[in-house]
């Protein structure tokens, strides 16, 4: 149970919702027809790969008269922005291209996008709804610790805190004690930052001697990686404040794609006026219904300067009817990815699956590694964790062993565990990456 006792957002205010976020299900669905039918055009016209790609499929943007059409199109990878590198997808002349973001590409070139000046406007707008959703209100003071440059994190952040009449704290990542400092001189009522560097925040906080349950801080937005309830519990109950989500990617727009309202934390709503997603079977690529969890694609509806049609997001999840937003489709959090899928013997593992088990063991810290290796022709996997602090030398060797065992119980893998000191597992101040692949090829 959490023991957050600050209710900021807790009572929301229906007046706040933009028109939108009012709309009946029909309302919408009449909306995104509309403009999908403007996106496919605009696509097909002002881009050479997407009438080559729907020239090939056979399809033409007159073919969609009704929302289901859109699965007669052909879906959309990074590996064909990579193809199209660096501006080959823009669908506008430069002269209209206000800003270029990139994703970090860990191989490889990196995916670049573009965006018109109605484009920055629409992901402020979207932001800011999310940060409203979050509890987040004109006035307050926003820390901002996503990292600003070519990632979409902080600069997307940035323009919804202003968007909505908030004060923006531009601190990026990095510099763990300056974070600790500025929070406590500022005072800012939410925070938006990866959760694995929050938790380092956190860290920090404790090792100055100061209560992270005293500080200012009432909501964090989390995201740009997965975590899972069990994270959340843990950051709630460290900082005693609400830890929602958010979801979003480059290819798409950035941050605000999709956002948890802070009064139910139950999966996070899609801004389906801007954003159209699906589910599809990662495998047949075939569409499956809400409610069956399979690869998550999106289609943007009013972008200009990058319309991004039927993006295989590689992320899994499920769509189901919305709560807090009825008219908007919420989508499960996000477990994981397929590329980050590990296969043990035939078993599927998700990094999730594993954090959800080190926060349960008592006496293991929330920092953990994932490491693959080569064991004859076997595949295997190390899990190093580290110990808390106030976690005695003698408990180090059953807390490995219980991990094990509820890895062997629930996720159906034999894994080692490793219990290291704490503060020894190298710490990300942006995305973290915890699988280490040491594996002979
Ligand atoms: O990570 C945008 C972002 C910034 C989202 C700040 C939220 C907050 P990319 O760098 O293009 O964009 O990475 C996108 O990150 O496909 C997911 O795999 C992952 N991701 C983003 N948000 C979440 C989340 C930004 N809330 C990729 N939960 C996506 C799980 C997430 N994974």
């Amino acid at each position: 149970m959490s023991t957050a006792t600050r209710r900021l957002g807790d009572a929301p205010d229906p007046t706040l919702l933009d028109d939108a976020e009012r709309m009946s299900v029909d309302e919408l669905r009449a909306l995104q027809l509309q403009r999908l039918q403007w996106t496919l055009r605009h696509a097909y016209e002002n881009v050479p790969f997407y009438k080559a790609s729907f020239d090939a499929a056979g399809v033409h943007p007159d073919d969609c008269r009704e929302l289901a059409d859109i699965a007669r199109f052909p879906t959309t990878t990074k590996a064909d922005l990579r193809d199209n590198y660096p501006f080959g997808m823009f669908a506008v002349p430069q002269e209209q291209v206000r800003r270029v973001h990139a994703s970090s590409g860990t191989t490889g070139r990196p995916t670049v996008v573009g965006y018109t000046e109605r484009d920055i406007d629409t992901w402020a707008t979207v932001m800011a709804r999310s940060i409203r959703a979050a509890g987040g209100r004109p006035g307050h003071k926003v820390h901002n610790a996503y990292g600003y440059g070519l990632f979409t994190g902080g600069l997307g952040a940035h323009y919804g805190i202003e968007k909505l009449g908030a004060t923006a704290i531009p601190v990026s990542g990095g510099m763990t004690p300056r974070q600790v400092q500025l929070i406590q001189d500022f005072r800012p009522e939410l925070i938006m930052v990866t959760p694995s560097y929050m938790l380092t925040v956190v860290d920090e906080f404790e090792k100055q001697g100061i209560d992270p349950r005293t500080s200012s801080l009432q909501v964090g937005i989390f995201g740009a990686e997965p975590w899972t309830e069990q994270m959340r519990l843990e950051i709630e109950d460290r900082m005693d404040m609400h830890a929602v989500d958010i979801y979003g990617l480059s290819e798409v727009m950035g941050p605000g794609v999709s956002q948890e309202c802070v009064e139910t934390k139950d999966g996070l709503h899609v801004w389906e006026d801007h954003f159209l997603p699906e589910v599809i079977d990662p495998v047949e690529g075939t569409p499956l219904p809400d409610g069956e969890r399979g690869e998550l694609l999106f289609t943007s509806l009013t972008k200009e300067a990058l319309p991004i049609i039927r993006y295989r997001t590689r992320d899994l999840t499920t769509l189901r009817p919305g709560t807090a937003r009825p008219g908007m489709r919420r989508m499960d959090k996000i477990t994981g990815r397929s590329d980050d899928m590990i296969i043990l013997r035939g078993v599927n593992v998700f990094p999730t699956q594993i954090e959800e088990i080190v926060l349960r063991t008592a006496g293991l810290a929330p920092h953990f590694q994932l490491v693959l290796t080569t064991q004859g022709r076997m595949d295997a996997l190390g899990v190093r964790v580290e110990a808390r602090p106030s976690t005695p030398a003698d408990r180090r060797d059953a807390a490995a062993a219980e991990l094990v065992k509820a890895v062997k119980d629930t996720v159906g893998v034999s894994v080692t565990c490793e219990v290291v000191d704490p503060d020894t597992l190298e710490r990300s101040v942006g995305k973290l990456q915890r699988l280490i692949d040491r594996r002979q090829r």
